[in-house]
């Protein structure tokens, strides 16, 4: 919960979901040293209170947050009603999750995903970027993923929701500049967080091979404010620019080889999932 009464709040601020680790909280403190107030948003209340008091002591701007589950209508609506007082110039859409193995066997969690990682996020954007505010220009960022750029087997629902994401923030680009809104959809590769830390923790992501295509914090960051109203997409890094493209161009059945023998390798505990699971239907 914001701290505080329901007055409105002085100064510009950004909201910021996922706010409190990760991508998310590195977005809060590069917009929190431009002097931005900062709104965090997610779950963890420990991990909000903590963050919000080590941004707010070493960047000297108020930060507070909202604790919310983003994959249920209570928490969306709560974060659209609590963020109401604040006068709302950045949205930083971080929060997001993936899906936890092959398709067919993840039976519970595909609505909670679509949830957060897309009707949250439509939900947000139509309700705080049609707020009057103080200043004639406002700013939206969608965190994406270059898995939006192609289908992923073993990651389908997160590639599926990353591209609904990609597609939207695109369009709005171009929507956005007739309203004083710049939108920017950013679609990192890897970066070590919470997130892909799990992923190496259930061998999906071996870091020592995967090295190479390791993205700084900083090249997602720094790149993005610096696109942010100029272009409607960033693709960070050299080899991932180039992934990128050239996914779009082969025909989606090459694509579909070429992940798969790279799944092959680095996906291998999906793939003995899917093994089993494939072995109980023929039983
Ligand atoms: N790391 C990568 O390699 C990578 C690559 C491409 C794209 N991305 C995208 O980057 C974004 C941020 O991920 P990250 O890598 O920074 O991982 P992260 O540190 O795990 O961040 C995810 C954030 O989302 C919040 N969150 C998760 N479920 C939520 C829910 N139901 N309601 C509200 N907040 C929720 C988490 O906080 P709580 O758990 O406290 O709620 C956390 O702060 C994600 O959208 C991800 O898809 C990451």
């Amino acid at each position: 919960m914001p701290k505080n009464e329901n007055t409105t709040k002085p100064g510009r601020w950004a909201l910021v979901t996922g706010g409190a680790s990760g991508i998310g909280y590195a977005f809060a403190c590069e917009l929190a040293q431009t002097g931005l107030n900062i709104l965090l948003v997610s779950r963890r209340l420990d991990l909000l209170k903590a963050k919000a008091t080590e941004i707010s002591t070493r960047e000297g701007v108020f930060v507070e947050y909202i604790q919310a589950d983003l994959s249920t209508e209570e928490g969306i609506r709560k974060t659209i009603s609590e963020s109401d007082k604040f006068d709302i110039t950045y949205l930083v859409l971080s929060a997001g999750t993936y899906d936890q193995g092959s398709f067919f066997s993840a039976v519970d969690f595909h609505i909670p995903m679509i949830m957060l990682n897309n009707v949250s996020a439509v939900s947000l954007i139509k309700h705080i970027m049609i707020r009057k505010t103080s200043h004639s220009r406002k700013n939206l960022i969608l965190v994406s993923s270059m898995a939006s750029g192609s289908p992923v087997p073993y990651f389908s629902l997160y590639s599926a929701t990353k591209s609904f994401l990609t597609s939207l923030g695109c369009s709005l680009y171009n929507e956005g500049k007739a309203l004083g809104i710049n939108v920017i959809t950013v679609l990192p590769g890897l970066v070590k967080t919470d997130m892909s830390t799990t992923l190496a923790q259930r061998e999906v992501i071996n870091y020592k091979k995967m090295f190479f295509y390791q993205l700084s914090m900083r090249t997602v960051i720094k790149g993005t404010l610096k696109r942010l109203g100029k272009q409607p997409i960033f693709v960070p890094g050299i080899g991932y620019k180039f992934l990128f493209i050239f996914f779009r161009i082969l025909p989606v059945r090459w694509t579909l080889s070429i992940i798969m023998l790279f799944s092959k390798r680095s996906f291998a505990a999906y793939r003995r999932e899917h093994e089993l699971i494939a072995q109980a239907a023929q039983r």
